[in-house]
C-alpha cells in the first residue's frame, strides 16, 4: 500500500522518528523520581528494578532503595539480606541478588563509577543488552539502542511488521530498527526514553491512544488499522502447579521463619516454615514431615500465588502454640524465630504477606 503523499517511508521514515518523540518527550514524560535529578546510580537502579515491574510499584521503592543505599559504595558493602529486605514486594528477587554483585564488581573495576560504554557495562552482572543500551544512553547520552517490550512494539507497529521475537530473525529486525533510530536522534537520551514512554503509556498492547500519538502520520500498523493486531498476541505461558503448606508458627510473640534454599523459588529469602508438594497436601501429611501430631495443625487459609513459571497453591495451618513453645526451646534445624511485629512490619515478599493474611484473622496475630 503507497504512503499517503508527504508521508516519509523507509529509512527517510527512520530519520524522522526521534525528533519527534523527543519533542513528544519534553512536554509528556511522566514525573518519576529518578528523572528528577539524574545521576548514573540512581538510572542502574531504577533499570533493574523495571525491568520486570510496572513504574507505578517501582516509584516508593526506588526512593526506598536510595535512601537505604545512595551510592555504589554503601550498596556494595551492604549484606545481602539488607539489600533482599529493601527489595521487598518488587518480586524477581534475582535482580536484587544482582544489582548487589553489580555494585561490588563496580568497587572492584572502575573504583565505584557506573561505566559507560556498552562493553562494560555488560560485563556486569544482570545487566543485559537492554539493560546496558538503557544505562549506557539514558544516563551518559551514547547512541546506543535499546529493545525491551515497549519499544519492539512501537517500532513493530510504526513499521507496520509483526516480526516474532522468540526467533533470532526478529530480534536482529528490532535491534537493527533500534539502532537506526537512536543513530538519527539529536538526544540519544531522550529520544530511548520518550520510545519507551510512549510504548508504556500511548502505544499500549491492548487499547492504543493514536489521536494522541506523534507518530501516528508515520505508523504504518494505523494506516492499516492493524494496530490491534501487531505485534502477535503471546500464547499465555505454561505453569508448574506446586503444593506448599505453609506453617505460622508463633510462640509468646516470636514466629518460627526459614530462609529458603538456594537455586528454588524465593531463594535466600525468610519465610514461615513451609512443606513443599506436587500434590495437595492433607493436614495428616503436613503434620508427619513435621513430625508432630495432625491435631496440633489448624488450617487457617488458602490462596494461589502466580510467578511467572509456576503457580503455587498456598494452604496455610497454624501450629498449636504449646507445639511451637516445645519447638522453640528445643530448637530446630533450620528454623529462628522473630518477633512477630517484625515479620507483619515488613514481609519479605508478597506471597508471605498473603500467608500472614490467612492468619492475620486469627488471635495470635493480633
Ligand atoms: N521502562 C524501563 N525503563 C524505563 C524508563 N527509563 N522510562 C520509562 N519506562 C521504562
Amino acid at each position: 500500500m503507497p504512503y499517503a503523499q508527504g508521508t516519509p517511508c523507509g529509512a527517510e521514515k527512520g530519520k524522522v522518528l526521534p525528533l519527534r518523540v523527543e519533542k513528544w518527550f519534553q512536554g509528556n514524560a511522566r514525573d518519576l523520581p529518578w528523572r528528577r535529578r539524574r545521576t548514573a546510580y540512581g538510572t542502574v537502579v531504577s533499570e533493574f528494578m523495571l525491568q520486570q515491574t510496572q513504574v507505578v510499584r517501582v516509584c516508593d521503592a526506588w526512593r526506598k532503595f536510595l535512601r537505604r543505599f545512595p551510592s555504589v559504595a554503601s550498596l556494595a558493602r551492604a549484606r545481602e539480606r539488607d539489600v533482599l529486605a529493601a527489595w521487598a514486594g518488587l518480586g524477581y528477587y534475582r535482580r536484587a541478588r544482582h544489582l548487589h554483585a553489580a555494585a561490588r564488581a563496580m568497587m572492584a573495576l572502575h573504583r565505584g563509577h557506573v561505566p559507560r560504554t556498552r562493553h562494560e557495562l555488560e560485563a556486569l552482572p544482570g545487566v543485559g543488552p537492554y539493560c546496558a543500551g538503557a544505562i549506557a544512553s539514558i544516563a551518559f547520552g551514547q547512541r546506543e539502542a535499546i529493545v525491551d517490550g515497549n519499544v519492539a512494539r512501537v517500532m513493530m507497529r510504526v513499521h507496520g511488521r509483526a516480526v516474532d521475537l522468540t526467533k533470532g530473525a526478529g530480534k536482529r529486525w528490532v535491534w537493527k530498527r533500534a539502532q537506526e533510530y537512536v543513530d538519527a536522534a539529536r538526544d540519544p537520551s531522550h529520544a530511548n526514553e520518550g520510545l519507551m514512554e510512549l510504548g508504556a503509556t500511548i502505544c499500549t498492547p491492548r487499547l492504543p491512544r493514536c489521536e494522541e500519538c506523534p507518530l501516528n502520520a508515520l505508523c504504518s500498523a494505523r494506516r492499516m488499522q492493524r494496530q490491534h493486531h501487531i505485534p502477535k498476541a503471546k500464547v499465555a505461558p505454561m505453569r508448574t502447579r506446586v503444593h506448599r503448606a505453609a506453617i505460622l508458627a508463633v510462640s509468646a510473640g516470636w514466629m518460627a521463619q526459614r530462609v529458603l534454599p538456594a537455586g528454588g523459588l524465593w531463594a535466600g529469602l525468610p519465610f514461615p516454615p513451609m512443606e513443599e508438594s506436587g500434590r495437595r497436601l492433607s493436614a495428616s501429611m503436613v503434620a508427619a514431615r513435621m513430625g508432630v501430631d495432625a491435631g496440633a495443625l489448624d488450617r487457617c487459609g488458602s490462596f494461589v500465588f502466580q510467578t511467572s513459571h509456576r503457580e503455587v497453591h498456598f494452604v496455610v495451618w497454624r501450629l498449636d502454640t504449646r507445639v511451637a513453645r516445645h519447638l522453640r526451646q528445643a530448637g530446630r534445624d533450620g528454623w529462628f524465630w522473630r518477633r512477630v511485629g517484625s515479620v507483619t512490619d515488613a514481609p519479605s515478599t508478597g506471597a508471605v504477606r498473603r500467608i500472614l493474611q490467612c492468619g492475620g484473622t486469627l488471635p495470635l496475630l493480633r
